[in-house]
């Protein structure tokens, strides 16, 4: 079983809500650069601050922000069985700072799964949540900037033989079979 893991997906897909359920069966760090800005948001940080305005946005976090977050997480929770990052990386620049970050650990890439969904289930999803940034407009923004920057990602991983596709829509336990399938 694979346990070190990647989620790509557009937002809506449920990385998040999958993510969650196999990190706390398969005792694995779930690493979400999202709610990791979240709790600063809610903590009013200055990093808080400064984040809120571009999520409320839709747009992508400065990415060395994100990039530092994430490195001091990965070095400090090694004590867990492997992890799963959700929502990072973002972009190919994420993507490469993290390969090289891996490389330097010891510790790469075993799998990235894609969660792929129909952009008209997601909206639903998305708009039912009603989290700050569930509005219509900011949706529309988020998917944008997915296809520019995130869904290169797709062929990155490709390329290095790590990727497989998993449809998203169904039940959750109906996509986190699908997901048990594919961490084989
Ligand atoms: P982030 O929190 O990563 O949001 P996202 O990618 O837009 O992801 P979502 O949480 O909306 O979707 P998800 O795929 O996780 O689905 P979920 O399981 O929640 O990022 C938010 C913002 O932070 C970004 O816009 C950016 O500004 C910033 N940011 C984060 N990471 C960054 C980075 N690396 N670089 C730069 N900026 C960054 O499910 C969605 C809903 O659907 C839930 O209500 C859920 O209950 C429901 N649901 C899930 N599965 C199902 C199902 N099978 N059937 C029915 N409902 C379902």
């Amino acid at each position: 079983m694979k346990s070190r893991l990647l989620f790509l997906g557009p937002p809506g897909a449920g990385k998040g809500t999958q993510a969650s359920r196999i990190c706390q069966n398969k005792r694995l760090l779930h690493l979400s650069t999202g709610d990791l800005l979240r709790e600063e948001v809610a903590a009013e940080t200055v990093l808080g601050k400064e984040a809120a305005l571009i999520m409320n946005k839709g747009e992508l976090v400065s990415d060395e922000i994100v990039l530092s977050i994430v490195e001091k997480r990965l070095i400090g929770d090694f004590q867990k069985e492997g992890w799963l990052l959700d929502g990072f990386p973002r972009n190919l620049i994420q993507a490469q700072s993290l390969q090289g970050l891996l490389q330097k650990l010891e510790q790469p890439i075993e799998g990235v799964v894609l969660i792929a969904i129909d952009d008209q289930i997601l909206i639903q999803r998305l708009l039912s949540r009603g989290r700050a940034d569930d509005n219509e407009d900011v949706i529309k923004n988020r998917l944008k900037i997915y296809r520019e920057k995130t869904a290169p990602l797709i062929d990155f991983y490709h390329s290095l033989g790590l990727l497989q596709t998993i449809q998203g829509e169904g039940s959750v336990e109906e996509v986190a079979g699908r997901i048990e399938i594919a961490m084989i």
